[in-house]
């Protein structure tokens, strides 16, 4: 039984490489729906079913455990999926998101002022904020959609990320805390810290896997099922050059394949 880690993308391959690298003896599979991306400007419900035919896929090749990378499809499907899916499909599988416990570290340290920068379906959701006002009803909160900058991260154009970076910022100036709510924003963290000296800039690469050991601290059951040999799968539902390119920057000694039978 392995360890699923979903994203919309490749972006999530980051978070992957965190989770490997801090607890490398469990089997994981990477499912990025590269055919659908992006799922931040989608409606809702495309997203639901987008989300769901990915845990149905991840399930069927032997996930116990999948983490929803992407923050969008969190947003969206991960509640439906913990109350209504699970029960009725998959009763044994365990799945979860990445917002709580990016809020978790957002709102620690007394924050006061929190930012949240995200795509336009998880700003539309107000999720982190939902989150973020129940461990601190007083936090204030700035969210702000930032479309441009997965179109500019997905084409490899960091001349016009880092500009869309320098022009969201001042938004964030007087924050405390700023979530990079989305699984390509690791790629540009620097450019934001650049941009936000002062600000404690929240990236998901380097929580999600110390709350993941945490997690499988916490439940012995879902880990003494985890099978611990070792073995890494990336796949996507579709695969181009540019796709493979991406990922073999991220990891050059795993390459990425097409799902089969998607
Ligand atoms: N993976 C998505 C997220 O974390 C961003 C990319 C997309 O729009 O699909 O929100």
């Amino acid at each position: 039984m392995k360890i699923g880690v979903f994203d919309s993308g490749l972006g999530g391959l980051v978070i992957t490489r965190a989770f490997i690298r801090a607890l490398p003896e469990y089997d994981y599979l990477y499912f990025g729906d590269s055919r659908h991306l992006p799922y931040g400007e989608k409606t809702s419900g495309r997203i639901l079913s987008y989300t769901l035919s990915a845990m149905r896929y991840m399930i069927s090749r032997d996930c116990r455990l999948i983490i929803i990378a992407c923050n969008t499809a969190t947003s969206i499907a991960l509640r439906y999926i913990q109350q209504r899916f699970l029960p009725c499909e998959a009763p044994g599988v365990k799945v979860l998101g990445v917002v709580i416990p990016t809020a978790e570290v957002a709102a620690a340290d007394n924050a006061e002022k929190v930012g949240v920068v995200a795509t336009t379906a998880t700003v539309r959701s107000h999720i982190y904020r939902a989150e973020l006002c129940k461990l601190n009803p007083r936090l204030g909160i700035t969210e702000l959609a930032a479309p441009a900058l997965v179109p500019a991260i997905e084409n490899n154009d960091f001349v016009r990320a880092e500009e869309e970076v320098r022009r969201l910022a001042p938004s964030f100036a007087g924050c405390d805390s700023l979530i990079l709510g989305c699984t390509h924003y690791p790629l540009v963290k620097d450019f934001f810290r650049a941009a936000l000296p002062s600000v404690k800039v929240v990236s998901q690469d380097e929580l999600m896997a110390e709350k993941l050991a945490d997690y499988l601290h916490r439940h012995g059951e879902i880990e003494t099922a985890l099978t611990r040999g070792g073995s890494r799968r990336f796949e996507v539902s579709s695969l181009n050059r540019r796709a493979a390119e991406v990922a073999a920057r991220l990891f050059p000694e795993i390459p990425i394949q097409k799902a089969a039978g998607l």
